[in-house]
């Protein structure tokens, strides 16, 4: 098969890792990719969002099977244009999307559904969402409605907090800004990222994984993409899975299937664990980064398997294996991200890493140039290591990391320490 996958974060470099290892896979190609994607697949830089461009790609490259890696060509209709062409598309239509793309749409499919999630209210007017904050009980939720690259989403102290948040975004200040907003109560406990992928009628589990959103050691300082990420998350027993599949998972697929727009690709719940009782706090309609590592890492080959009968609507003859095996991501980030960042430096010899097994770097912003690995974007590369527990995969991670120094980088150290 020739596989094309569109993206170039960590989360693609380790799918590329992964699918490259199944037989069936041929040739790799990936749009736009890093470098390190560039190592294991033929890049080409092109608009991933650019339906026409992408579909002519496919057709010029006689493409077998797309497999989408980010949100927004998901949510502006890619996989939709290349179906249309007939080309086998791994990830759900825009429609689907919207269980991203829309936090209003989440909500309201929640209630109808009857999934738990934070209790909620979804205005349209500034002058309505200001007099219910001044009655709320704080903190409380601010959220934009659309794609925000992780910046749509505010937690209030205070009445003042919460109204200038919501002025700003009714102002179209801050990204995802539409003519909604959802404020939400705020839910304590434990964050899970739990995996499953549907083939719209079937579901089946993949992994928990814990993600480390804030920048800093202990939790501290802005959010980011992520900064690290264990696989299986602790915390998170077979009975709180079981209620996840059964009270947030079945009802998404049954009723997404049943409102016509069936749920193709992999779903992930962002969850919040309230005394025992897991809540959907959101959905993402693509595998996280760097969640994504972790799990690739663990699940290998077999992924591509997975993928196909997603599309082909076939997921009741799949099977998986898993190891009783446990990964940890630490991500290399540039010193200053999520905030203002330099690009353009040198990244210290990696071959150190490629020589141990079980150890994977997967590149995110980086690329070459004099052919040098230069870094390209905030978060750079993600050290991935799979071991027989969590302690020696943290211990090893951060042995090896003793003897790597990258002057213009930062990383968490307490990745896995919980
Ligand atoms: P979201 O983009 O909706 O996942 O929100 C980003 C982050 O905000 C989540 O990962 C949580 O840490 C936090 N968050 C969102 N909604 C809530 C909520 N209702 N209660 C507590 N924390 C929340
Ligand atoms: N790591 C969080 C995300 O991918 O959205």
């Amino acid at each position: 098969m020739r596989i094309l996958i569109l993206g170039s974060g960590g989360r693609e470099h380790s799918l590329a890792w992964a699918i490259a290892q199944n037989p069936i896979c041929e040739k790799l190609f990936c749009i736009p990719g890093n470098a390190g994607i560039s190592k294991i697949a033929e890049c080409f830089d092109v608009d991933i969002n650019n339906q026409r461009l992408i579909v002519d790609f496919c057709i010029k490259k006689e493409i077998d099977f797309v497999v989408i890696g980010p949100e927004a060509p998901l949510a502006s209709g890619v996989s939709d244009a290349l179906r249309n062409q007939n080309i086998k598309t791994f990830g759900p239509s825009k429609m689907a999307s919207k269980l991203e793309s829309s936090k209003s749409f989440t909500k309201s499919f929640c209630k109808k559904a009857n999934i738990p999630t934070a209790d909620f209210q979804i205005f349209s007017s500034l002058e309505l969402a200001i007099k219910y904050i001044s009655k709320a009980e704080f903190p409380i939720v601010i959220k934009a409605d659309g794609l925000a690259s992780g910046k749509g989403v505010f937690i209030a102290s205070n009445s003042y907090e919460a109204i200038e948040k919501t002025k700003e975004i009714f102002n179209g200040v801050v990204d995802g800004s539409g003519n909604k907003v959802v404020i939400e109560e705020f839910l304590h406990g434990q964050e899970v990222s739990y995996f499953v992928l549907s083939d719209g009628k079937r579901f089946i589990p993949i992994c928990s994984v814990q993600d480390y959103k804030k920048a800093f050691d202990g939790d501290l300082g802005p959010n980011t993409g992520g900064m690290g990420a264990i696989c299986p998350a602790p915390h998170f027993p077979p009975e709180i899975e079981n209620k996840v599949l059964k009270n947030i998972i079945k009802p998404t697929i049954e009723k997404m299937k049943q409102q016509g727009t069936p749920y193709i690709g992999v779903l992930y719940a962002g969850l919040m664990i309230s005394n025992g009782e897991p809540y959907l706090i959101e959905y993402n309609v693509r595998f996280g980064d760097p969640e994504c590592q972790a799990i690739m890492v663990r699940i290998g080959g077999q992924i591509l398997d997975l993928l196909l009968h997603c599309c082909e609507g076939t997921l009741d003859n799949a099977s998986t294996k898993w190891a009783q095996d446990h990964s940890l991501v630490i991500v290399l980030a540039s010193k200053g991200y999520p905030d203002r960042y330099k690009i353009g430096s040198h990244i210290p010899n990696l071959k150190n890493f490629q020589s141990e097994s079980n150890v994977e770097i997967f590149h995110a912003g980086t690329s070459i140039k004099n052919r040098k690995i230069i870094s390209s974007g905030g978060r750079v590369l993600n050290l991935t290591v799979k071991a027989n527990n969590l302690q020696d995969a943290r211990e090893r991670a951060y042995n090896l990391l003793k003897e790597w120094h990258w002057k213009e980088g930062y990383f968490r150290k307490d990745i896995g320490l919980i």
